[in-house]
């Protein structure tokens, strides 16, 4: 079998015309969505991120405040410029771009954001209402691989999902999400991490496997099979250029389906940002 590619370009392109469509009625109410990002330090990949965050948020007509921060911000400075994105009225959603430097302590901050403003999705209170099947928001990473199995008609009901990290930012959500009763989940849900015995014995039950480690081509082929739904989270700069955490040159002649690292998950990681911020302002607007 060779895999379809799930072209996560192509679909968050689609995502972008359906949120720039709403911020052009929102416009015609005069509410612009407005998105403030703050990134502290100058981590490079951290930079490019937030940079076409940025650039995408404009192309769809939500407003952008950039701040920018040296690494050696005091936590108390980040603490004051929380609390008056929390009070601007203009201001729609709050992203701050992980990783944090070490002297900052991360909880702390992603407790301080409003979590009506919580573009990311990370406040334990929006984290709590996914758990509980009532997301005000998602995490734009879990959400994004939810619509690229939803609008590459991918059932996902009864299937075994079969996710590789228990971040706080995608494998803890990401199962948070695929267990609920609702579309595009009821899906039973195995988490593995550094603790699993035995991962391949996982990962070759899976229906669908979403590969979140942080490590280059982690996923051989003899630990997948026949006909899986290849769903790879890594973004790993190595001397062959960007690469996923899955082995895809080999992976494909066996999945149905599978991600390309670049232009899968990335580029729905952002729409999803997108969405959630006009998500976001439409609430607080009392719009439905
Ligand atoms: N760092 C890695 N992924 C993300 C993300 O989705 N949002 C933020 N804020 N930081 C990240």
């Amino acid at each position: 079998m060779t895999a379809n590619i799930i072209d996560g370009k192509r679909i968050a392109a689609d995502v972008r015309a359906e949120v720039t469509r709403e911020t052009k009625t929102l416009a015609d109410r005069d509410i612009t969505p407005g998105l403030a990002t703050v990134l502290v330090g100058d981590d490079p990949a951290s930079k490019v991120y937030v940079n076409s965050k940025q650039k995408a948020a404009a192309e769809v007509g939500i407003k952008i405040w950039d701040h920018p921060l040296p690494a050696s911000t005091p936590q108390q400075e980040l603490v004051d410029l929380i609390e008056q994105l929390n009070s601007d009225d203009a201001v729609s959603g709050i992203l701050v771009q992980l990783p944090l430097p070490e002297h900052i302590d991360e909880d702390l901050i992603l407790n301080l954001v409003d979590p009506d403003k919580d573009a990311d999705g990370f406040h334990p209170r929006n984290l709590g209402r996914l758990l509980m099947g009532d997301p005000l928001i998602a995490p734009a990473t879990p959400a994004g691989i939810q619509q690229m199995l939803i609008r590459s008609n991918i059932e996902t009901t009864g299937a075994h999902v079969v996710i590789v990290g228990r971040s706080n930012i995608v494998g803890k959500p990401m199962a948070a999400l695929m267990i609920q009763k609702a579309a595009g989940a009821n899906s039973t849900v195995t988490v593995c991490h550094t603790g699993t015995r035995d991962l391949d014995a996982h990962t070759q039950r899976a229906d669908i496997l979403i590969a979140a480690i942080g490590r280059a081509k982690a996923v051989t082929a003899p630990m997948v099979k026949e006909g899986v739904v290849v769903i790879d989270v890594g973004i790993n700069r190595t001397e062959d250029g960007l690469v996923g955490d899955v082995d895809f040159d080999a992976i494909k002649e066996k999945a149905s389906w599978i991600t390309p690292v670049p232009g899968g998950v990335g580029p729905m990681t952002i729409g999803m940002l997108l969405s959630n911020t006009v998500t976001l302002a439409k609430r607080r607007a009392g719009i439905p």
